[in-house]
Order: structure tokens, then sequence, then C-alpha cells
């Protein structure tokens, strides 16, 4: 399944990196006496991908809920479009979060609407929409995921899990964000639907000049995906670089994470000049266990 946008963009550029769009400082988040962030600090620029990685329980969906203004800071300032959110009243807060589109670790879709309503209910929420120009967008949005028509009046559980994922996409894109965050958002996808998704992502990212902060697992898609990786462990962003870089950073997870058997086996697929800044260790045969 290919987005029709897919062939068009191909050999198109990708979005210029331009000015921050979110800058974390010194953010301190707990809960009760649980301590997730401590003075940590983040950046992403406007036409970046961003890979969030680290341990689960680690705090990386707890940084997004933050940076959507789901969740409170304990303290520490968090600027989004250059508005520190703490400081902006309802209405625009209200603007600010339209500009951004939202693909959640559980529940990309509410089970209990049609695929078209589930597209259709960002819209909805902003007043009243003709019905002749809700269908249109609705569509739009299908078309632009590589989703069939016909899969508009199904509901979520008569889908593939890479169909949800991409009627979830559909539904982030809804108000045309300039942001996108997305959480987990292979897990559970066979490999060949993950490399679809792989591709409807970077699709995206240059057909629309998107701004992508995306929390994974998945070494493959981050590899492929990422134009920086921030890595969370011990309570910080540890580092927030180009995978070559990151990989080269002297601290146990990194070395778990990027050194191990599934890491050099997904980094593989950088390209020869960005392998040749990788540590000797992450160049190791893919093939058999090497002692970190
Ligand atoms: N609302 C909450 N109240 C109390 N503790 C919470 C709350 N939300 C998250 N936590 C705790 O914060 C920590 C970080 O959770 P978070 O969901 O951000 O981790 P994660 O890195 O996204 O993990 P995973 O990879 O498993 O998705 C966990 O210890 C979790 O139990
Ligand atoms: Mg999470």
């Amino acid at each position: 399944m290919t987005a029709p946008l897919a062939p068009a963009v191909r050999n198109q550029p990708p979005p210029c990196i331009a000015e921050p769009v979110i800058e974390v400082s010194d953010l301190t988040k707990r809960y009760g006496r649980n301590i997730i962030h401590e003075n940590l600090n983040f950046d992403v620029r406007r036409g970046e991908i961003v890979s969030i990685v680290g341990g689960s329980g680690s705090g990386k969906t707890t940084l997004v809920r933050q940076i959507l203004g789901l969740e409170s800071p304990t303290s520490g300032t968090i600027k989004v479009f250059g508005e520190d959110i703490s400081k902006i009243d309802p209405e625009e807060a209200h603007v600010m979060r339209s500009r951004s589109g939202m693909l959640f670790q559980q529940g990309a879709l509410f089970s209990s609407l049609t695929v078209f309503d589930n597209i259709a209910q960002p819209i909805r929420e902003l007043g009243k929409v003709p019905a002749g120009l809700l269908r249109d967008i609705v569509m739009l949005k299908l078309e632009m995921v590589g989703l069939p028509c016909k899969h508009a009046s199904k509901m979520p559980a008569a889908l593939s899990g890479g169909m949800v994922k991409r009627a979830g996409i559909a539904r982030a894109l809804a108000l045309e964000p300039e942001l996108l965050f997305l959480d987990e958002p292979t897990a559970g996808l066979d490999p060949r639907a993950s490399d679809e998704f792989v591709e409807l992502i970077a699709t995206l990212h240059r057909a629309l000049g998107l701004t992508v902060v995306m929390v994974t697992h998945d070494l493959d898609t981050m590899v492929a995906l990422s134009s920086r990786v921030a890595v969370i462990a011990d309570r910080k962003v540890l580092v927030a670089a180009p995978v070559e870089e990151a990989a080269n950073v002297d601290h146990p997870f990194i070395k778990e994470y990027f050194l191990g058997l599934r890491g050099r086996r997904a980094l593989q697929a950088l390209p020869p000049e960005r392998r040749a800044k990788l540590p000797p260790a992450a160049l190791e045969p893919a093939s058999a266990e090497v002692p970190l």
C-alpha cells in the first residue's frame, strides 16, 4: 500500500531545518516521590524528524504529554512555536493545539466511531462545517495516507493494524498541523507494515513540510527516519544528535541499545558516509554477540 503522494515527492528535498519549534529547558517532572525528569533539556527545529528513545518507563510519553500541554511540568519551561505554554490563555492554547497532531501510543482511534467519524471529529470540534466540505476533507486525508475510501465507513476493529495507524495519522493531520507527534507508531506492526509506515512518514514529511517528533522502540524505524535521535536515560536527554553521533556516547544504555545485536543490525541501513562515523563496536558483524 503506497500513498499516491509518494512518487510526487520522492525526488523533492526534505524540508529545510529552521527555527526551534520546541524548546524544553530545565524540566523536572515528579509524580509524588517518583522523579521522572530532572533538569531535562530538549529542542526540536522546524523540519526535523526527531526520535525519542529510552527504556520502558524512562518518561518518553510523559515528555510528549508535557509538550502537548496534557500534563504540567513540576518545574522548568516548555516553549512551543516560541510561546511559553504555561503562560498562554485558553484561546491561544486552543490554537496551539490545532498546530500539533498526535498519534497516541494506545488507542489511535475511537473504537465506537467509524473511520470517517474518527477523522472528522477534530474538524467537527472547530464548529459547523458543511457536510460536503467535511466529506471532501476526510477523503483527502484518507488519500494522503494511502487508505482507500472504501474503508471510511468501517469500524476500526474491521481494519488491520497498519490501516488503523494510517487512519490515526489521517486523524492527526485533520487540522493540517505543522508538528506531528507519534508515540510508538510501528508497535504491533509486522515488518512489511512497519516499512510502509516509514515510507508514509517520509512522504508526509516532504510533502507537507512537517516537523515530526516520534517515540519509538523500533530501531529500524528510528534509523530510517530520524534527522536526530534524543536518548532519555537517568531522567535526562543524554544526547540529541544524528544516530551515528549518539551511538558514540559512552553510557551503558547507549551501548546496550545501539551496539547490541539488534542495534548493530539496524545501523547497517545507514549510508556509508554516516556508517564511517560509528564507533568500531557498532561495525562488528551483526550475526554474533560481542562483549560491550
Ligand atoms: N499519570 C501518572 N501518574 C503517576 N505516574 C505516572 C503517570 N504517568 C506516567 N507515570 C510514571 O512515569 C514513568 C514514565 O512513564 P512513561 O509512560 O512516560 O514512560 P515511557 O518511557 O513512555 O514508557 P514505555 O516505553 O513503556 O511507553 C513511569 O514510571 C510511569 O509509571
Ligand atoms: Mg510510552
